[in-house]
Protein backbone atom coordinates (compact mmCIF):
# COMPACT_ATOMS: atom_id res chain seq x y z
CA UNK A 1 0.00 0.00 0.00
CA UNK A 2 1.25 3.25 -0.70
CA UNK A 3 0.32 6.70 0.64
CA UNK A 4 1.12 10.31 -0.39
CA UNK A 5 3.50 11.96 2.03
CA UNK A 6 2.19 14.72 4.39
CA UNK A 7 3.67 17.45 3.11
CA UNK A 8 2.95 16.50 -0.80
CA UNK A 9 6.32 14.40 -1.16
CA UNK A 10 7.08 11.81 -3.37
CA UNK A 11 4.88 8.61 -2.39
CA UNK A 12 5.88 6.64 0.56
CA UNK A 13 5.93 3.16 1.79
CA UNK A 14 3.37 3.11 4.69
CA UNK A 15 6.09 1.27 7.21
CA UNK A 16 3.49 -1.85 7.88
CA UNK A 17 4.71 -3.48 5.01
CA UNK A 18 8.66 -2.92 5.71
CA UNK A 19 8.18 -3.67 9.30
CA UNK A 20 7.41 -6.68 11.62
CA UNK A 21 4.25 -5.75 12.71
CA UNK A 22 4.74 -6.28 16.22
CA UNK A 23 7.41 -3.86 16.42
CA UNK A 24 5.51 -0.45 14.82
CA UNK A 25 3.11 0.43 18.02
CA UNK A 26 5.07 1.71 21.00
CA UNK A 27 6.08 -0.57 23.84
CA UNK A 28 4.11 1.56 25.91
CA UNK A 29 1.12 1.80 24.19
CA UNK A 30 1.29 -2.05 23.54
CA UNK A 31 1.41 -2.69 27.27
CA UNK A 32 -1.75 -0.20 27.90
CA UNK A 33 -5.09 -1.47 28.53
CA UNK A 34 -8.08 -0.89 27.31
CA UNK A 35 -10.53 1.12 29.14
CA UNK A 36 -12.53 -1.52 31.12
CA UNK A 37 -15.76 0.68 30.19
CA UNK A 38 -15.40 0.82 26.81
CA UNK A 39 -14.64 -3.44 26.73
CA UNK A 40 -17.83 -3.54 28.64
CA UNK A 41 -19.99 -0.86 26.26
CA UNK A 42 -18.83 -2.99 23.00
CA UNK A 43 -21.28 -5.24 24.39
CA UNK A 44 -24.03 -3.17 24.97
CA UNK A 45 -24.18 -1.77 21.33
CA UNK A 46 -26.63 -3.29 19.33
CA UNK A 47 -29.02 -4.83 21.95
CA UNK A 48 -32.39 -3.00 22.46
CA UNK A 49 -34.31 -1.75 25.54
CA UNK A 50 -31.37 -2.09 27.85
CA UNK A 51 -31.50 0.51 30.44
CA UNK A 52 -28.30 2.02 30.71
CA UNK A 53 -26.67 3.22 34.62
CA UNK A 54 -23.36 3.02 32.17
CA UNK A 55 -22.66 6.51 31.23
CA UNK A 56 -21.16 8.96 32.78
CA UNK A 57 -22.48 12.11 31.18
CA UNK A 58 -25.65 14.18 32.44
CA UNK A 59 -28.84 13.34 30.74
CA UNK A 60 -29.82 16.70 30.38
CA UNK A 61 -29.00 19.18 27.86
CA UNK A 62 -27.28 22.01 27.63
CA UNK A 63 -29.38 25.49 28.75
CA UNK A 64 -30.68 27.39 26.18
CA UNK A 65 -28.70 30.40 26.86
CA UNK A 66 -25.77 28.75 26.56
CA UNK A 67 -26.68 26.91 23.38
CA UNK A 68 -27.85 29.95 21.97
CA UNK A 69 -24.75 32.06 22.73
CA UNK A 70 -22.79 29.29 20.58
CA UNK A 71 -25.35 29.92 17.41
CA UNK A 72 -24.95 33.59 17.87
CA UNK A 73 -20.94 33.72 18.16
CA UNK A 74 -21.50 31.28 14.71
CA UNK A 75 -23.74 33.76 13.05
CA UNK A 76 -21.49 36.43 13.53
CA UNK A 77 -18.79 34.80 12.69
CA UNK A 78 -16.04 33.73 15.38
CA UNK A 79 -14.73 30.82 13.50
CA UNK A 80 -11.01 31.43 14.23
CA UNK A 81 -8.43 30.51 16.17
CA UNK A 82 -7.90 31.65 19.91
CA UNK A 83 -4.76 32.61 21.82
CA UNK A 84 -3.22 29.58 22.85
CA UNK A 85 -3.78 30.14 26.27
CA UNK A 86 -8.19 31.09 25.39
CA UNK A 87 -9.76 33.93 25.19
CA UNK A 88 -8.84 36.91 27.62
CA UNK A 89 -12.34 36.93 27.92
CA UNK A 90 -13.04 33.54 29.42
CA UNK A 91 -9.92 33.65 31.60
CA UNK A 92 -11.36 36.53 32.86
CA UNK A 93 -14.95 35.39 34.00
CA UNK A 94 -13.07 31.81 35.24
CA UNK A 95 -10.96 34.38 37.78
CA UNK A 96 -14.03 36.26 38.35
CA UNK A 97 -16.19 33.82 39.37
CA UNK A 98 -13.28 31.11 41.43
CA UNK A 99 -13.07 34.50 43.17
CA UNK A 100 -17.03 34.60 43.84
CA UNK A 101 -17.48 31.33 44.33
CA UNK A 102 -14.17 30.07 46.75
CA UNK A 103 -12.25 33.26 47.58
CA UNK A 104 -9.32 32.02 44.95
CA UNK A 105 -6.83 34.65 43.39
CA UNK A 106 -6.07 33.29 39.90
CA UNK A 107 -4.77 36.27 37.37
CA UNK A 108 -6.62 35.19 34.21
CA UNK A 109 -3.20 36.39 32.24
CA UNK A 110 -0.53 33.97 33.74
CA UNK A 111 -2.50 31.25 35.87
CA UNK A 112 -5.53 29.85 34.21
CA UNK A 113 -5.42 27.83 30.86
CA UNK A 114 -8.24 26.69 28.49
CA UNK A 115 -8.24 23.21 27.67
CA UNK A 116 -9.95 20.53 25.59
CA UNK A 117 -12.06 18.53 28.49
CA UNK A 118 -10.76 17.80 31.97
CA UNK A 119 -9.32 15.32 29.61
CA UNK A 120 -6.80 17.52 28.16
CA UNK A 121 -5.83 19.26 31.41
CA UNK A 122 -5.17 16.17 33.46
CA UNK A 123 -2.97 15.69 30.43
CA UNK A 124 -0.98 18.62 30.41
CA UNK A 125 -0.36 18.39 34.13
CA UNK A 126 0.82 15.28 34.35
CA UNK A 127 3.26 15.57 30.79
CA UNK A 128 4.44 18.70 32.42
CA UNK A 129 5.13 17.51 35.84
CA UNK A 130 6.47 13.69 35.67
CA UNK A 131 10.03 13.06 34.60
CA UNK A 132 10.68 9.10 33.78
CA UNK A 133 10.21 7.49 37.06
CA UNK A 134 8.41 9.89 39.13
CA UNK A 135 5.92 8.30 41.04
CA UNK A 136 2.33 9.95 41.06
CA UNK A 137 -0.29 8.75 43.98
CA UNK A 138 -3.62 7.59 42.57
CA UNK A 139 -5.87 6.67 45.17
CA UNK A 140 -7.83 3.25 43.56
CA UNK A 141 -10.76 2.86 42.66
CA UNK A 142 -10.07 5.58 40.15
CA UNK A 143 -10.82 7.37 37.22
CA UNK A 144 -10.00 5.63 33.98
CA UNK A 145 -7.99 7.85 32.51
CA UNK A 146 -5.27 8.42 35.76
CA UNK A 147 -3.19 5.69 35.76
CA UNK A 148 -2.36 4.96 31.85
CA UNK A 149 -1.82 8.66 31.13
CA UNK A 150 0.50 8.47 34.37
CA UNK A 151 2.33 5.58 32.72
CA UNK A 152 2.27 7.60 28.86
CA UNK A 153 4.55 10.29 30.46
CA UNK A 154 6.91 7.69 31.64
CA UNK A 155 5.15 8.32 35.29
CA UNK A 156 5.21 5.27 37.53
CA UNK A 157 0.96 5.40 39.08
CA UNK A 158 1.38 3.52 42.44
CA UNK A 159 -2.26 3.21 43.58
CA UNK A 160 -3.32 3.48 47.27
CA UNK A 161 -6.60 1.51 47.99
CA UNK A 162 -9.39 3.65 49.03
CA UNK A 163 -11.27 1.71 51.84
CA UNK A 164 -14.87 1.17 51.76
CA UNK A 165 -15.32 1.32 55.21
CA UNK A 166 -14.04 4.87 54.89
CA UNK A 167 -16.13 5.62 52.36
CA UNK A 168 -13.49 5.22 49.79
CA UNK A 169 -11.41 7.81 51.00
CA UNK A 170 -7.95 7.71 51.18
CA UNK A 171 -6.37 9.24 54.55
CA UNK A 172 -3.38 11.65 55.07
CA UNK A 173 -1.47 8.75 56.96
CA UNK A 174 -2.06 6.22 53.69
CA UNK A 175 -0.63 9.28 51.55
CA UNK A 176 2.30 9.60 53.60
CA UNK A 177 3.05 5.62 54.41
CA UNK A 178 3.22 5.69 50.40
CA UNK A 179 4.91 8.28 49.56
CA UNK A 180 8.88 8.08 48.65
CA UNK A 181 11.93 9.85 46.81
CA UNK A 182 10.52 9.15 43.86
CA UNK A 183 7.19 10.19 44.92
CA UNK A 184 6.40 13.33 42.81
CA UNK A 185 2.72 13.98 43.78
CA UNK A 186 -1.25 13.04 44.34
CA UNK A 187 -3.79 13.02 41.96
CA UNK A 188 -7.14 13.22 43.84
CA UNK A 189 -10.45 13.90 42.15
CA UNK A 190 -13.49 14.71 44.49
CA UNK A 191 -16.36 14.06 44.51
CA UNK A 192 -15.37 11.05 42.74
CA UNK A 193 -15.91 8.70 39.77
CA UNK A 194 -16.67 6.06 40.30
CA UNK A 195 -17.51 5.72 44.32
CA UNK A 196 -19.58 9.50 44.58
CA UNK A 197 -16.50 10.06 47.89
CA UNK A 198 -15.81 13.59 48.52
CA UNK A 199 -13.55 14.95 51.56
CA UNK A 200 -14.43 17.25 54.16
CA UNK A 201 -12.47 20.48 54.90
CA UNK A 202 -10.96 18.93 57.73
CA UNK A 203 -9.83 15.92 55.76
CA UNK A 204 -8.70 17.79 53.10
CA UNK A 205 -6.32 19.64 55.81
CA UNK A 206 -4.78 16.77 56.37
CA UNK A 207 -3.92 15.73 53.57
CA UNK A 208 -2.71 19.24 52.83
CA UNK A 209 0.08 18.83 55.52
CA UNK A 210 1.49 15.26 54.09
CA UNK A 211 1.56 17.35 50.87
CA UNK A 212 3.48 20.30 52.27
CA UNK A 213 6.13 18.06 54.85
CA UNK A 214 6.84 16.13 51.39
CA UNK A 215 7.26 18.65 49.34
CA UNK A 216 4.91 16.84 46.65
CA UNK A 217 2.57 18.46 43.74
CA UNK A 218 -1.11 17.85 43.67
CA UNK A 219 -3.04 17.75 40.88
CA UNK A 220 -6.63 18.13 41.85
CA UNK A 221 -9.88 17.18 39.79
CA UNK A 222 -12.54 18.50 40.58
CA UNK A 223 -15.03 18.34 37.90
CA UNK A 224 -17.70 17.09 39.77
CA UNK A 225 -17.70 20.63 42.68
CA UNK A 226 -21.06 21.39 41.69
CA UNK A 227 -22.87 18.76 42.47
CA UNK A 228 -21.87 17.68 46.17
CA UNK A 229 -25.16 16.95 48.30
CA UNK A 230 -24.25 16.99 52.37
CA UNK A 231 -21.48 19.52 52.68
CA UNK A 232 -19.66 22.63 50.84
CA UNK A 233 -17.01 21.61 48.30
CA UNK A 234 -13.74 22.87 49.48
CA UNK A 235 -11.44 23.17 46.36
CA UNK A 236 -7.97 22.32 47.39
CA UNK A 237 -6.19 25.33 46.57
CA UNK A 238 -7.94 27.13 48.66
CA UNK A 239 -6.21 25.56 52.01
CA UNK A 240 -3.22 27.34 53.47
CA UNK A 241 -0.11 27.48 51.19
CA UNK A 242 -1.97 24.67 48.52
CA UNK A 243 -2.54 27.07 45.87
CA UNK A 244 1.25 27.07 44.87
CA UNK A 245 1.06 23.72 44.68
CA UNK A 246 -2.04 22.18 43.17
CA UNK A 247 -2.93 22.16 39.41
CA UNK A 248 -6.56 22.83 39.59
CA UNK A 249 -8.63 21.26 36.96
CA UNK A 250 -12.13 22.02 36.63
CA UNK A 251 -14.57 22.14 33.55
CA UNK A 252 -18.04 22.10 31.93
CA UNK A 253 -18.78 19.07 30.97
CA UNK A 254 -20.57 17.84 34.17
CA UNK A 255 -22.03 21.09 35.91
CA UNK A 256 -23.15 22.76 32.31
CA UNK A 257 -24.19 19.37 30.76
CA UNK A 258 -21.57 20.36 28.42
CA UNK A 259 -19.87 17.13 27.39
CA UNK A 260 -19.71 17.91 23.67
CA UNK A 261 -18.33 20.67 24.07
CA UNK A 262 -14.84 19.89 25.06
CA UNK A 263 -14.01 22.74 27.18
CA UNK A 264 -12.31 22.84 30.85
CA UNK A 265 -9.65 24.96 32.24
CA UNK A 266 -6.41 24.72 34.71
CA UNK A 267 -5.42 26.93 36.98
CA UNK A 268 -1.96 27.04 38.62
CA UNK A 269 1.24 28.81 39.46
CA UNK A 270 2.52 30.24 36.53
CA UNK A 271 5.18 28.43 35.35
CA UNK A 272 3.29 24.95 35.51
CA UNK A 273 0.97 26.74 33.71
CA UNK A 274 3.18 27.92 30.98
CA UNK A 275 5.12 24.48 30.63
CA UNK A 276 0.97 22.99 30.26
CA UNK A 277 1.08 25.81 27.69
CA UNK A 278 3.71 25.21 25.86
CA UNK A 279 2.54 21.58 24.83
CA UNK A 280 -1.03 22.81 24.29
CA UNK A 281 0.14 25.11 21.51
CA UNK A 282 1.70 22.01 19.79
CA UNK A 283 -0.51 19.59 20.24
CA UNK A 284 -4.11 21.33 20.84
CA UNK A 285 -2.93 24.91 19.95
CA UNK A 286 -6.10 26.38 21.38
CA UNK A 287 -9.84 25.30 22.23
CA UNK A 288 -12.51 25.82 20.31
CA UNK A 289 -13.56 29.80 19.81
CA UNK A 290 -17.72 28.62 20.00
CA UNK A 291 -17.01 26.65 23.12
CA UNK A 292 -15.22 29.09 24.53
CA UNK A 293 -17.96 31.46 23.80
CA UNK A 294 -20.76 29.30 25.08
CA UNK A 295 -18.63 28.30 28.45
CA UNK A 296 -18.16 32.48 29.46
CA UNK A 297 -21.81 32.59 29.30
CA UNK A 298 -22.18 29.38 31.09
CA UNK A 299 -20.31 30.67 34.36
CA UNK A 300 -22.25 34.32 33.81
CA UNK A 301 -25.71 33.21 33.82
CA UNK A 302 -26.38 29.75 34.51
CA UNK A 303 -26.35 29.38 38.18
CA UNK A 304 -30.31 28.80 38.28
CA UNK A 305 -29.76 26.05 35.39
CA UNK A 306 -26.91 24.52 37.72
CA UNK A 307 -28.95 23.74 40.89
CA UNK A 308 -32.49 22.71 39.23
CA UNK A 309 -29.63 19.83 37.75
CA UNK A 310 -28.20 19.14 40.88
CA UNK A 311 -31.85 18.90 42.76
CA UNK A 312 -32.56 16.74 40.27
CA UNK A 313 -29.25 14.40 40.71
CA UNK A 314 -29.91 14.78 44.93
CA UNK A 315 -33.48 13.48 44.19
CA UNK A 316 -32.33 10.01 42.59
CA UNK A 317 -29.58 9.62 44.74
CA UNK A 318 -31.84 9.79 47.76
CA UNK A 319 -34.16 7.26 45.52
CA UNK A 320 -31.06 4.41 44.10
CA UNK A 321 -29.51 4.39 47.23
CA UNK A 322 -32.19 3.33 49.17
CA UNK A 323 -33.62 0.83 46.27
CA UNK A 324 -29.85 -0.97 46.31
CA UNK A 325 -30.03 -1.40 49.95
CA UNK A 326 -33.44 -2.56 49.93
CA UNK A 327 -32.79 -4.98 47.19
CA UNK A 328 -29.60 -6.31 49.65
CA UNK A 329 -26.97 -4.52 47.31
CA UNK A 330 -24.93 -2.46 49.99
CA UNK A 331 -24.43 0.73 49.41
CA UNK A 332 -23.01 3.26 51.51
CA UNK A 333 -24.54 7.11 50.58
CA UNK A 334 -22.25 9.10 48.12
CA UNK A 335 -21.26 12.76 49.22
CA UNK A 336 -21.25 13.73 45.17
CA UNK A 337 -21.41 13.41 41.11
CA UNK A 338 -24.01 11.38 39.66
CA UNK A 339 -22.28 7.67 40.74
CA UNK A 340 -23.67 4.67 43.07
CA UNK A 341 -21.30 2.12 43.95
CA UNK A 342 -22.74 -0.96 45.66
CA UNK A 343 -21.42 -3.69 46.68
CA UNK A 344 -21.96 -7.14 44.64
CA UNK A 345 -20.10 -9.46 47.37
CA UNK A 346 -22.65 -11.21 48.70
CA UNK A 347 -24.05 -12.37 45.55
CA UNK A 348 -20.64 -14.58 45.05
CA UNK A 349 -20.36 -13.31 41.72
CA UNK A 350 -18.01 -11.29 40.46
CA UNK A 351 -18.27 -7.68 39.27
CA UNK A 352 -17.49 -8.58 35.71
CA UNK A 353 -19.87 -11.77 35.63
CA UNK A 354 -22.43 -9.67 37.75
CA UNK A 355 -22.55 -6.84 35.20
CA UNK A 356 -23.02 -9.35 31.99
CA UNK A 357 -25.34 -11.46 33.22
CA UNK A 358 -27.70 -8.61 34.68
CA UNK A 359 -27.33 -7.21 31.10
CA UNK A 360 -28.10 -11.03 28.94
CA UNK A 361 -31.23 -11.05 31.57
CA UNK A 362 -32.81 -8.20 32.54
CA UNK A 363 -30.90 -5.48 30.13
CA UNK A 364 -29.38 -3.38 32.75
CA UNK A 365 -26.17 -1.62 31.73
CA UNK A 366 -24.10 -1.06 34.67
CA UNK A 367 -20.36 -1.08 34.39
CA UNK A 368 -18.24 -3.72 36.82
CA UNK A 369 -16.21 -1.50 39.42
CA UNK A 370 -12.79 -3.54 38.19
CA UNK A 371 -12.93 -1.04 34.80
CA UNK A 372 -11.62 1.60 37.53
CA UNK A 373 -8.66 -1.03 38.85
CA UNK A 374 -8.44 -4.41 40.82
CA UNK A 375 -9.73 -2.75 43.63
CA UNK A 376 -13.28 -2.29 42.17
CA UNK A 377 -13.56 -5.90 42.29
CA UNK A 378 -17.15 -6.77 44.11
CA UNK A 379 -18.55 -3.47 43.13
CA UNK A 380 -20.95 -2.00 40.12
CA UNK A 381 -20.62 1.74 39.19
CA UNK A 382 -24.23 2.72 38.13
CA UNK A 383 -24.68 6.06 36.70
CA UNK A 384 -28.12 7.63 38.44
CA UNK A 385 -27.58 10.30 35.28
CA UNK A 386 -30.61 9.14 33.90
CA UNK A 387 -34.11 9.51 34.63
CA UNK A 388 -36.54 8.81 37.44
CA UNK A 389 -38.40 6.94 35.19
CA UNK A 390 -35.65 4.79 33.86
CA UNK A 391 -33.92 4.56 37.43
CA UNK A 392 -37.33 2.79 38.98
CA UNK A 393 -37.51 0.67 36.14
CA UNK A 394 -33.75 -0.07 36.35
CA UNK A 395 -34.12 -1.16 39.96
CA UNK A 396 -37.16 -3.29 39.05
CA UNK A 397 -34.74 -5.48 36.78
CA UNK A 398 -32.32 -5.30 39.23
CA UNK A 399 -34.37 -7.06 42.08
CA UNK A 400 -35.93 -9.70 39.91
CA UNK A 401 -32.33 -10.76 39.02
CA UNK A 402 -31.07 -10.50 42.23
CA UNK A 403 -33.82 -12.31 44.01
CA UNK A 404 -33.09 -15.36 41.31
CA UNK A 405 -29.29 -15.64 41.81
CA UNK A 406 -29.48 -15.32 45.16
CA UNK A 407 -30.46 -18.97 46.57
CA UNK A 408 -27.99 -20.50 44.42
CA UNK A 409 -25.19 -18.19 46.13
C1 LIG B 1 -13.18 12.40 37.15
C2 LIG B 1 -13.26 12.83 35.74
N1 LIG B 1 -12.31 13.63 35.24
C3 LIG B 1 -12.33 14.02 33.97
C4 LIG B 1 -13.34 13.61 33.11
C5 LIG B 1 -13.32 14.07 31.68
O1 LIG B 1 -13.93 15.31 31.60
P1 LIG B 1 -13.96 16.19 30.29
O2 LIG B 1 -15.27 15.90 29.61
O3 LIG B 1 -13.90 17.60 30.79
O4 LIG B 1 -12.79 15.82 29.47
C6 LIG B 1 -14.35 12.77 33.58
C7 LIG B 1 -15.41 12.29 32.68
O5 LIG B 1 -16.16 11.39 32.98
C8 LIG B 1 -14.31 12.37 34.94
O6 LIG B 1 -15.25 11.57 35.45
Amino acid sequence: MTMVGAHGHAPYITVSIIMNKKNIISRTVQDLPPSGIRVFFDLVIGMKDVISLGVGEPDFVTPWNIRETAIYAIEQGYTSYTSNKGLIELRQEISRYLKRRYGLDYDPEEEILITVGVSEGFDLAVRALTDHGDKLLIPEPSYVAYGPITSLCGGQPLYLKSDPAAGFKVSAGQIERNTDKKTKGLILNYPNNPTGASYSKKELLDIAKVIERHDLIMISDEIYCDLTYDFDHTPFPTLPRMKERTVYLNGFSKSFAMTGWRIAYACGPKDIIAAMTKIHQYTMLCASVISQMAAREALKNSDRAVQEMKREYRRRREFIISRLNEIGLSCHKPEGAFYAFPSIKDTGLSSLTFAQELLKREKVAAVPGTAFGPMGEGYLRMSYATSYENLKEAMARIERFVARIKPTT
